[in-house]
């Protein structure tokens, strides 16, 4: 009774099977009436682009040796200026072998991608009939000159050269049909009307046929498409070629990762690109938006760049080693007459002492990593990594796995990591980025005895800096308007402080004046009845006596001091085509300083905001002649000052000009910092060892408001001695300072 009722429930299981299965199919066919025989005609086209399709399927000029794959993208009018455009312009140009991209009957370019309108498909979706009528258009017209045949969407990145080895490394004479096996996903499991061991290529990553495929496909694509099963092309394709072709898409585990599709969407493509599944992959995919797919392909230009490095420098090294052996035996004495570039750094093999110091200060001083980094270089000496040295120690731990992995497969054993334990890491200037990390790894061995074990690697690593590399700009075609003709219109807020205000207009006069450079000033004096702002007046009036042909000039400013509305007043005294440098009479300038501010200072592209020099307090370093003029002592490079600016009159107004809201100073330098950043003039953000900021006491006054106060204190602490100084002060007065409890 039990049996028999069980063999009942599924015979009539298997009977509504069917008849859902069959109701659906009619469904489709009537619904989407695309499927018609006539219109799967032989006629390839009719209209009168037909020269422009002759020339597109013109492969004359394709050696024989590129003829190793033709790639066909299904596209639709609306992707042809974007997504196409951008596979055409990027992966499209190194494909080894043939692209032509596929669209509806009516479809039109402007540009010149190799486009072939298919005749009567249009860019309904699914694209069942495009797919099917590309694959026969493929064949007709090439199935004899390519051994490769693939179907691509228009979202795809293709890595071509990886393409190549790859397909190079299979055997193109036997049927194939190459791609990322799919079953369907959860929700359309058994509606495709797969059996358990049938697949079928996923279309997004991109399938492969090779030629006898094909050729064996073709004359089935009618049937095919009146006895469709699915609203899946790629499920049908993959249909089709099983039942005429005989084969499933490749079942490999690995055809997962080569032909790499995204589950979590287009994000994955939009974050950090140094990932191990984009490493691995060949194809990715869905990559949407076109300003993604050209970030994909600079991001693959950057690896090659890296790799070209990596060989020149190992040539570097085998370069030193033979002038070595030369010169040992005599064969040339002086080494570097025969090369023009020097050896000496770039050749040296790797090794963690390729420096010795001479003395401690030359120490180079590493930092420890664990969850968090500790250095000595910095004022705060145990703090989180910040997030570029994370990248850098991903993308360095990423680099090694690969290294360690790379036999993984002959070896049948893999390597993963799973955290660094502790880490040393020191930089320096002329040899790159040392690294000894402590990581530790899951070894996994898959043939053989197997086995999973944890393991603790140390790795000694050096990322090698590469050689400087410059680029000259050709001042014709750049519009680079450099000239020494340029006057420099040097704004000077004062308010008080007239001893300053001499020395900043001796400085002016030894390094411009005296050198009859072209310069014009203005003085923007607050308070001018003051006492010290008529002694400033004199200073000023005595300098423009010395000077009658310069234009310099006192403007007087009323009511309460304001650094932005100085600026303000000053700027409104020159021209609109003026070159503007603000600047304060703290600073003292050397020359080549007004050389960088027209060289570095571009009408309507580029603002200049040199990073100033800033002296500490006299009184705490030890002030002999022995200390340079830029060193660690004497001062710091004041990173996060805006207040020296060097901008054209007319590109301050289109900003916005300063907010003259701004009482005192400070505050008004961040805010025409960041309307340049949000304008679309660039910023030139560079240490100017030609502008100094000499010491001078400052007191923050209690009715500043909070911020301002905040930064006026910041400042002031800031610029009192270095951390050198700090310690050698309290280490010589170890009782006043530190208080043992
Ligand atoms: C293909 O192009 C070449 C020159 O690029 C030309 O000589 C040849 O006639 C063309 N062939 C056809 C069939 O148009
Ligand atoms: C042709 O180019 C224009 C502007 O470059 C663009 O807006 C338009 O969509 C293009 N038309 C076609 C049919 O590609
Ligand atoms: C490739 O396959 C063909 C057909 O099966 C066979 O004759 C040929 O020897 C194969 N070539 C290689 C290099 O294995
Ligand atoms: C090569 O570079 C090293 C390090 O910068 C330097 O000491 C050496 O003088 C250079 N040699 C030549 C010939 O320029
Ligand atoms: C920058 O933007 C301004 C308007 O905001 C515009 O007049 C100017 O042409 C733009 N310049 C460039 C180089 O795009």
């Amino acid at each position: 009774m039990y049996k028999s009722s069980h063999i009942f429930r599924f015979i009539i299981g298997t009977i509504l099977g069917f008849v859902i299965t069959t109701q659906l199919r009619y469904l489709l066919l009537h619904q989407s009436c695309f499927i018609s025989l006539n219109q799967v005609s032989d006629s390839q086209t009719t209209n009168s682009d037909e020269h422009a399709v002759q020339d597109i399927i013109n492969i004359s000029d394709i050696s024989d040796e590129k003829r190793l794959i033709f790639i066909g993208v299904m596209t639709a009018q609306k992707y042809l200026d974007t997504r196409a455009l951008a596979i055409h312009n990027t992966w499209g140009k190194t494909v080894p072998g043939k692209l032509i991209f596929f669209s509806s009957s009516s479809s039109k370019v402007n540009t010149s991608i190799p486009l072939v309108p298919l005749p009567n498909v249009d860019d309904s979706y699914p694209p069942q009939k495009k797919s099917f009528l590309m694959l026969k258009f493929m064949h007709d017209n090439f199935i004899d000159d390519f051994e490769w045949f693939m179907r691509a969407d228009d979202d795809v990145y293709i890595r071509t050269s990886q393409l190549e080895t790859f397909l190079r490394s299979v055997n193109s004479s036997k049927p194939q049909f190459i791609g990322q096996a799919g079953l369907g996903n959860k929700e359309e499991f058994g509606q495709l009307s797969l059996q358990a061991d049938e697949n079928f290529c996923m279309g997004g990553p991109g399938m492969i046929m090779s030629r006898d495929t094909l050729r064996l496909l073709i004359p089935h694509i009618r049937y095919c498409l009146k006895n469709l099963f699915s609203t899946h092309e790629d499920v049908e394709v993959g249909r089709c070629i099983r039942k005429f072709v005989g084969i499933p898409c490749t079942w490999s585990y690995e055809m997962q990762s080569i032909f790499y599709h995204s589950f979590s969407g287009e994000e994955m493509f939009t974050a950090r690109l140094k990932t191990k599944e984009i490493h691995r992959a060949i194809t990715l995919h869905p990559i949407k938006q076109p300003a993604f797919l050209y970030r994909m392909h600079s991001y693959f230009h950057s690896l090659n760049t890296q790799s070209l490095r990596y060989n020149s420098l190992l040539l570097y090294r085998e370069i030193l080693e033979m002038e070595n052996i030369l010169s040992e035996a005599k064969l040339f004495s002086n080494s570097n007459q025969l090369f023009h570039f020097n050896t000496s750094v770039l050749g040296m093999k790797p090794a963690l002492n390729k420096f010795y110091p001479v003395n401690r200060d030359e120490t180079l001083v590493w930092d420890f990593l664990s969850k968090s980094i500790y250095s000595l270089s910095s004022s705060n000496p145990k703090r989180r990594l910040e997030s570029y040295q994370q990248v850098a120690v991903n993308d360095v731990v990423m680099e090694v796995m690969e290294i360690i992995n790379k036999y993984s497969k002959q070896r049948g054993r893999v390597i993963d990591f799973k955290e660094i334990l502790y880490g040393y890491v020191r930089e320096n200037p002329l040899f790159g980025v040392d690294y000894i990390l402590d990581m530790l790894l899951t070894y996994r061995k898959y043939r053989g005895k197997k086995m999973t074990v944890p393991v603790r690697r140390h790795a000694y690593l050096q990322k090698t800096f590469s050689q400087l590399e410059f680029k000259e700009e050709n001042s014709q075609n750049n519009n680079f308007p450099y000239s020494d003709k340029t006057y420099v219109n040097i704004i000077v807020p004062l308010y008080g402080r007239s001893d300053n205000l001499k020395r900043f207009l001796t400085n002016v006069e030894n390094i411009c004046l005296k050198t009859q450079d072209k310069i014009r000033i203005a003085v923007i004096l607050f308070d001018s009845d003051q006492e010290d702002a008529i002694e400033s007046k004199m200073v000023f009036e005595e300098l423009v006596r010395k000077y009658p042909t310069y234009d310099m000039h006192i403007i007087e400013a009323p009511g309460p001091f304001s650094r932005a509305m100085a600026l303000e007043v000053g700027s409104k005294a020159f021209s609109l085509d003026a070159l503007l440098f603000f600047v304060d009479v703290d600073i003292v300038l050397s020359s080549g300083v007004l050389e960088r501010i027209r060289l570095n200072t571009i009408k309507g592209k580029r603002v200049y905001f040199p990073v100033v020099f800033s002296e500490y307090d006299p009184e705490y370093y030890d002030n002999d002649a022995e200390l340079p003029l830029l060193s660690e002592e004497r001062g710091y490079w004041r990173q996060f000052g805006y207040g020296i600016v060097s901008i054209y009159h007319s590109d301050l107004k289109q900003v916005g000009g300063f907010d003259t809201s701004i009482q005192g100073w400070g505050k008004e330098d961040v805010d025409l910092y960041s309307k340049v950043v949000r304008s679309n003039l660039t910023v030139l953000r560079a240490a100017d060892p030609g502008i100094v900021h000499v010491f001078h006491p400052i007191s923050c006054s209690p009715e500043l408001e909070d911020l301002q106060y905040e930064m006026c204190w910041g400042s002031k602490l800031s610029s009192l001695a270095s951390q050198k100084t700090l310690a050698k002060i309290i280490l010589r007065n170890p009782q006043k300072y530190i208080s043992i409890r």
